[in-house]
């Protein structure tokens, strides 16, 4: 309720700026940008970022929608999941924390507060200047046998990645899913329980 209440008094305000305890984004694009073709021909992945640039709330809002918004009446989004579980949650490190995307909100809530993108990864480029996107898969909300809920929740951020690579190649930034991730310690730093589990953690970042 006391979330809601902020939210609300966010949304009236209209003046939000990183660090408060929820982003309101501005409505994604859902128009235009690179013919598909292009976007197929331009994905790559790359590990060059400049550090010194940062992401509009608008860029945030396009980026995470086209990883896995909503983008029909009934929550479905642009990227399936096995049986609609919708268990792939993503956790969006910036400057200023570590933000849940609220898709049906179109909020980023702050979940960890600081800066803690060089905490997701061991490589030089992490964290400079990049947005670090972690996917967490929330087995408990997945469909089906058990047995299978690993490989599922794999697969479907295999989806997620993609559509963030297109994106990423659609708007001329930088982007690589980065399966090299400490994840006992970030899962620890996110307050993750035993079934939540890092998948891959996809860096998005303007080029040098
Ligand atoms: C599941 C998966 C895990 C990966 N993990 C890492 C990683 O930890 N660090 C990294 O720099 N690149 C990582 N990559 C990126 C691959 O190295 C890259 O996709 C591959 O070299 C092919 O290059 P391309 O994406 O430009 O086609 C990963 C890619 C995939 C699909």
């Amino acid at each position: 309720m006391k979330k809601l209440l902020l939210l609300v008094a966010f949304a009236l305000v209209g003046t939000l700026s990183a660090g408060e305890n929820a982003l309101v984004l501005p409505a994604p694009t859902k128009t235009g940008g690179m013919p598909l073709n292009e976007a197929l021909a331009n994905r790559h992945s790359s590990r060059d970022f400049a550090a010194d640039k940062e992401f509009t709330l608008q860029q945030l809002s396009d980026l995470l929608w086209a990883a896995s918004g909503i983008n029909r009446e009934d929550g479905r989004m642009t990227a399936p999941t096995a049986s609609n579980s919708q268990e792939i949650d993503l956790y969006v490190a910036l400057p200023a924390g570590v933000y849940f995307y609220n898709r049906a909100g179109n909020t980023l809530d702050l979940l960890v507060a600081g800066d803690v993108r060089k905490n997701t990864g061991g490589q030089p480029f992490v964290g400079q200047g990049t947005v670090e996107i972690i996917l967490v898969a929330n087995l408990d909300k997945l469909k089906g046998a058990d047995a299978m809920k690993r490989d599922l929740a794999y697969i479907d951020s295999g989806y997620v990645s993609q559509n963030l690579y297109l994106f990423a190649a659609s708007a001329n930034l930088n982007s690589v899913v980065r399966a090299m991730v400490p994840r006992e310690a970030l899962a620890q730093t996110l307050g993750l329980n035993a079934n939540q589990i890092i998948t891959v953690v996809q860096t998005v970042g303007f080029p040098k």
